[in-house]
Formats: structure tokens, sequence, C-alpha cells
């Protein structure tokens, strides 16, 4: 049937009720408070993610009771299903939300979300989110718990991993490819995840990368960093928004007012619903914000959290407090309506169990296609940190050492926040891979050296033996799976052991080393960048790890990728960044050394191990012939930026090319540069391509003292770089 266009405009703007609003307002009446309440509250299954009490929790009773509008921790169709049929006994028979940390993948696994920033790929992003909603909507998930937008400056907080990194750009641009692939064509497609945005807001600033810890920074600092990849994923469609355990600046997120109400339902105006982290209602007694859990759930819900994750919080506390007329009827319902949305566009009231066909969740997990897509994914988060006289790619002819703790790790490959399938049998080690890539047996020789964490150097030996019987040595070594993500922040984040040894052992026998090193976040390994020829990082790359390296050792897949973080130094560098002020007294420029009475530390240079945006390739680029096409620009103005970007080696090979922007005079300090806008370009040998920026005046903008989002008149530096430390064109633009 045609809705009439006058409908369809009123509908718009909300002025007449569509069949939704009027089947959630008669819901609405027919629903007792306590079922209302029922609605508001998240029951974890028996996987945990987060503390869990004594008491049992009879699942199926609390479905059939209505006492809960949704389950996180329970998957696959069979265990869905039953509760959902369970939920189907109650009076109202509303339907269960089935949650999950559909992070990286569900069966088929992708690289973590920080490699996955490494790619610069944003239609790779989305496809490896599309690909992973595919998957865990066929095994009777709903709703996903990401992505993970936290913007981070600091390598110690150990959920770096699960983020973009530390760029409010690529973050945003991240954001939104992410929001995209999970919720698909949208919400009501069987194949289409709900998306949630957290940690709303500021959780990666934790005070010394300490997790859980608070954030403490100025309003502007919080506009301009840390919210526009929350913003940006509003702007893809996000459906709901989690808060997050930190306090921000004395309030803690989840009974934050300003976040929630003001910011996110108020100024943005979301429509969808805001769910708390697992049990942070309650926790705001422990932060000293709330008195007891009554006091905490009132003050929670009205700061704008709907759903309570894990707590029990509102379900032990608002009845009592909508009696005492502390919580008003029209608040309650007003939560309410906005999850009861969310299950009406999930198609859920129609026919609850559309999302449990076992014949499709048998066909869709992990099927061959998507371990391609997650293979070539992985290819491309792999950065080259190192490659000394071409020593890479690998001539398949060479005798190749395997040596390190890592070579045969399954689990380790995955990185924290894999949908844990107990045995891990799908993912392809380096050794597999390696074996299988080798014209004959004895080409590939294997030995352990060290464990990750162990203090002896036992196994030196035989390593040092393999190692001498080879052409090249290729050592794997990094962070244990769960040593970076959830509550896994390290004070010290050299290479866990004795690693850094093994390999400066292996450099000393003359062969060439090769190093990959697999980690959850940037690690520091000052000895062995200096030391040996080769380095790829290699993060956690999932199912598809061995293989991808692999492709990557022998060429078969020109690395492509740069970093999404800073690398430091030393942990006492941290936070280091590429977008901080300059200062009244900065190292002049292309000092390397220290200087006197200016900005830095007597023992160490500022400049990072690696900065934010590096990485190398198989082939080299040149940039030439920036011209802007004017350099005056006015308001509302907008001006290109073009170059030639060409391919100056004989590989084929992609660059990710990167425009920042430096505001030189402004009414308030802004950083040395600013990352803008990038392009992933793949150029064959000799290849030339002219490449085009548009620079609008929003680029230009920024929050002045009064939070107002301004473009000023004066001069910015415009710079085209192939990483925030590698500038190679630049030029003035006036902004009058
Ligand atoms: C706590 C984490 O902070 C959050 O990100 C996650 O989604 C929940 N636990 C559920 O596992």
């Amino acid at each position: 049937m045609r809705i009439p266009f006058k409908t369809r405009i009123l509908r718009l703007f909300g002025v007449l009720p569509t069949k939704t609003d009027r089947r959630i307002a008669s819901l609405l009446k027919l629903m007792t408070l306590d079922e209302k309440i029922g609605q508001l509250n998240q029951i974890s299954g028996n996987l945990a993610t987060g503390p869990v009490s004594d008491r049992e929790t009879n699942l199926f009773k609390i479905a059939s009771e209505g006492k809960a509008g949704s389950f996180l921790n329970i998957k696959s169709v069979e265990h869905t299903k039953a509760l959902q049929e369970a939920a189907m006994l109650s009076r109202m028979k509303i339907p269960l939300l089935f949650a999950l940390d559909v992070i990286h993948g569900y069966k088929t696994t992708f690289p973590i979300p920080l490699a996955e920033a490494a790619s610069w790929d944003m239609e790779a992003v989305e496809l490896s989110a599309r690909i992973a909603a595919v998957e865990a909507s066929a095994s009777g998930i709903h709703w996903t718990f990401a992505p993970m937008v936290d913007i981070t400056r600091d390598p110690r907080w150990g959920r770096v991993m699960e983020g973009a990194g530390e760029d409010p750009c690529l973050g945003g641009k991240v954001a939104r490819a992410r929001v995209k692939g999970f919720q698909g064509k949208g919400l009501g497609a069987t194949d289409a995840l709900i998306a949630c945005a957290k940690h709303f807001a500021a959780y990666g600033a934790a005070v010394g990368g300490r997790e859980y810890d608070s954030a403490d920074m100025s309003l502007r600092m919080l506009w301009e960093t840390y919210l526009p990849p929350f913003k940006a994923a509003l702007d893809a469609g996000v459906a709901t928004f989690m808060n997050g355990f930190n306090d921000l600046n004395g309030i803690p997120a989840t009974g934050s007012r300003y976040l929630q109400r003001d910011i996110l339902k108020g100024r943005w105006g979301f429509e969808g619903f805001v769910v708390s982290d697992w049990a942070s209602i309650k926790e705001m007694v422990n932060h000293g914000y709330a008195s007891n859990s009554s006091d905490a759930a009132q003050k929670a819900f009205t700061a704008g959290n709907d759903m309570d994750m894990a707590g029990e919080c509102y379900l032990e506390n608002l009845s009592e407090l909508v009696k005492k007329k502390k919580i008003s009827m029209r608040m309650i319902d007003e939560a309410v309506e906005r999850i009861l949305r969310k299950k009406f566009e999930m198609g859920l009231f129609d026919d609850p169990f559309r999302f449990c066909d076992s014949q499709r969740e048998q066909e869709a997990l992990c099927n061959p296609e998507h371990r391609e897509a997650a293979r070539q994914m992985a290819e491309k988060c792999i950065v080259l940190l190192k490659n000394e006289k071409d020593i890479l790619p690998l001539n398949r002819s060479l005798k190749i050492a395997l040596i390190g703790p890592l070579v045969k790790s399954k689990k380790d490959m995955l990185g924290a926040w894999s949908i844990d399938w107990p045995e891990h049998s799908d993912t392809v080690t380096l050794y597999e891979a390696l074996e299988k890539r080798v014209t004959d047996s004895s080409m590939l020789m294997y030995a352990q050296g060290c464990g990750i964490s162990d203090d002896t150097s036992e196994g030196f030996i035989e390593a040092i033996d393999v190692a001498n019987q080879a052409d090249v040595v290729v050592v794997s070594i990094g962070e244990k799976s769960d040593m970076s993500g959830e509550a896994r922040s390290r004070s010290d984040i050299h290479l866990p052991g004795v690693q850094e040894d093994l390999v400066m052992a292996l450099c000393a026998t003359g062969k060439p080393v090769i190093v990959l090193i697999h980690a959850g976040r940037p690690l520091i390994f000052n000895r062995i960048s200096d030391r040996a020829p080769a380095i790829l990082y290699t993060w956690w790359l999932g199912s598809e790890a061995g293989n991808a390296i692999a492709n990557v050792l022998f060429g078969d897949y020109n690395p492509s990728g740069k970093l999404p973080i800073t690398f430091p130094r030393s942990e006492g560098q941290i936070p280091v960044y590429y977008n901080h002020f300059n200062t009244g007294r900065p190292i002049p420029e292309g000092h390397t050394g220290e200087t006197e009475y200016t900005t830095g530390y007597i023992d160490i240079s500022n400049s990072p191990k690696f900065p934010f945006g590096y990485g190398l390739s198989y082939t080299s680029f040149a940039y030439e012939n920036l011209k802007l096409s004017t350099t005056s620009m006015k308001e509302n103005q907008k001006i290109q930026v073009s170059f030639d970007l060409k391919n100056t080696g004989s590989r084929t090979g992609e660059e990710i090319v990167q425009l920042y922007i430096r505001d030189r005079v402004a009414s308030v300090v802004r950083p040395v540069k600013e990352l803008k806008d990038f392009k992933k370009i793949k150029l064959k040998p000799g290849e030339c391509k002219c490449l085009e920026f548009t620079i609008d005046e929003e680029m230009l903008s920024f929050y002045n003292d009064k939070l107002q989002w301004v473009a000023e008149p004066g001069s910015f530096d415009i710079m085209i770089g192939t990483s925030s430390a590698d500038i190679r064109l630049a030029d003035i633009l006036e902004f009058k």
C-alpha cells in the first residue's frame, strides 16, 4: 500500500504515529510496571564477561516471567531458541533481544579492531563487520556490543586492542564503517545485527592506562578528540549506545546526565537506547556517587541509562522508586519504548524465531567465502616496520628456521574477545601456513626458543642451532591473547619474558632475522628494532593469521598497513601522540637530541619509536606537484588539493596518503597537525596518479573556548604525508 505523501511528511516530523508507534503505545497500556521494568533488565547467560555473583540464576524462569528484556552471552540457535520459547510463555510474550560481544568476527575470527584500523581500508573494515553480522545473526544473535569507538593515547590500557587507535578522524571513519557493516541493509534484515557504540564516553582516557580508572579532561578535549567517533557512529545510524565504567570529570559515565540526556539524547537527538556496562549502575556505589543500589538506579535512570546490564539494580529498585514518585511512569515508558522499538525494527514481534534457523547457522559459520575475506583483511592489517636491504619478501628457495613461542599457537592468533569456540581448530598457524608453502619439508625447521613469559633461556641453544642450519630466520614473538583486552592493562609494555633476548641471540648468529610481532597493543622492542633487519607487526590477525603472514613473507601480498597509534620508545613517554600542541618551548625542528629549556626529557627524545600513520611497502612512492585550487579560501567555499603519487619501485603496491592540517594561530592553541582525510591507492610499478582531496570549512574548524565549532580566519598549513612524521608536500592556505 502506498502511503500518501502528506502522511509520510507528517510522520517524518513525528506528527502522525506510525504503525509501530501505535503498537508500542498499545503494548505499554497493557503492561504492568513490573513487566516494563523487566524490559529494562539484561541478564547474562553462562559465559561470563564480568564479575558474577554466586546467586543461582534460572534463565528460563526469568524469561518466562518477563523479567528480562534481553540476555547477553547466550549463543547458538539451540540456546537462543530455547530461551525465546520461554519468553513466549510470559504474559506479554515480548521477544527477547540476544546480545553478545561480537567484536572481530564470530566463528570466522577477523583481525582485532586495532589491527583492522591499521588497514585504513574502510570497505574492508565494513566487510569484516558485515560477515561477523551474517554469522552471528545466523546463530541467533540480534545485538553486538560493538564497535568500541573509544579513542586512546595510552597503549598500557588493555582495551586499546578493541578500538581504532588514537585519532578522531580515522576513529570516526572506522566507527562508521563498522556500524554500517553490522547493521547492513538496516534492522529488520535477518542478517543485520544491532550495533552498539561504546563506551560513552572517554573510557579510553583512563588515567595511567589503568583499566576502569577515571578520565579527567577539558570539555574541549572531550568534544574534539573523544566524542567524534561516537558522533560518526550515530550519523551512521547506530541503534544503541553503551555507557562506561569510568567516571568523567568526577561523574560516572553511567550516571552522567550531561553525556546521556544532554548530549546524546538531547543535542544529538539519538532515538535508540542506552545500555549500562556490566553492573556499572550499582558500581556507582563504589565510585562514591550513589549511597546504595536504589540511589544508583535512580541516578542512572534519570541520567538517561535505559537498560541495566548484569546488575539487576533496576529490577530491584525501580518499582519502589516509581511508587515513591522519585521516577515518573512517563520516564519508564520512554525507556521501555526505546527498547521495544528496536525489537519491532528487528521484526521480532512478527516472528520471535526469525534468527533461529539451524540450517542457516550451519551454512553461515566459517564458510569458505568468509575465510577468504578474513585472510584478505588480515593481509591488509600487517604493518612493515623495517625492511633493510629489501630482505623481504623471501625467496621461496631459502631454507627457513621458524622460531618462537607463537609459531604453533592457535588461540593467540585470535586475540582477546574472540568468540570462544572451544578448540580454535579452525585457526591457521604460522607453522601450518609455511609448511604448505615450502617445496619440501627439509626447507622448514622449527624450534620454540622460549615461552611467551618465560624467564629462562634454556631453549636458546636449540633455536640457535636451528638458525645456524638455515638461510634465513623467521621469529614469531609477542603477547598471549589474554595479555591485552578487558582488565589487561600493563605497566610494562615491553615484550614479555626473554623473547627480546631470544631475537638478539638469533641476530648474533649472523643470519638474516625477520621478526613477526603479534600483539594487541603497541609494544616496546627497541633492541630488536635497532638490530633486526626486518620487522612485521602482525597484531592478532584471527582465523587466517598464518596464511596472511605467509603471503606477506613471500610477497604474494605487498604490505600496506600503517599504524593507527603511536609506538613509544619508553613507557615514560606515554601519553605520546602525534596531534600534540607545540608548547611555548618546542624542540627546534629537525633536532633529535637533548636541548636546554625545551619541552621534553633529559634522558630520551620526544619522538616515538614508530609514528602514527607509519608503515612501509615492498615498493616506494614519490609525491610530487602539490597544487591548491586556490590559496585563499572564503566561508562556505571548498577547495581542491591535488598532487601526483608515483610508484617508483618494482612491485605493485598500495599507499595510504594522509592529509594533515595545522591552524597556525587561533583563539585557542591548535595541534601541530591533525589528520583530516586519507586515501588508499594501488599503483603498478612506474604508474602515476593525480590524487585530490577537498578541503571545506569543517576541516578548518575547532571548538573555541566557548565550545563553539568555528573556523577562524588565518593561515593553515596543508600537509600531505606518508605518515604523521613524514610530510612530503606542504603549502599554506589563507582562510578569510
Ligand atoms: C564489559 C565491557 O566493558 C563491555 O565492553 C562488554 O560489552 C560487556 N562487559 C559485556 O561483555
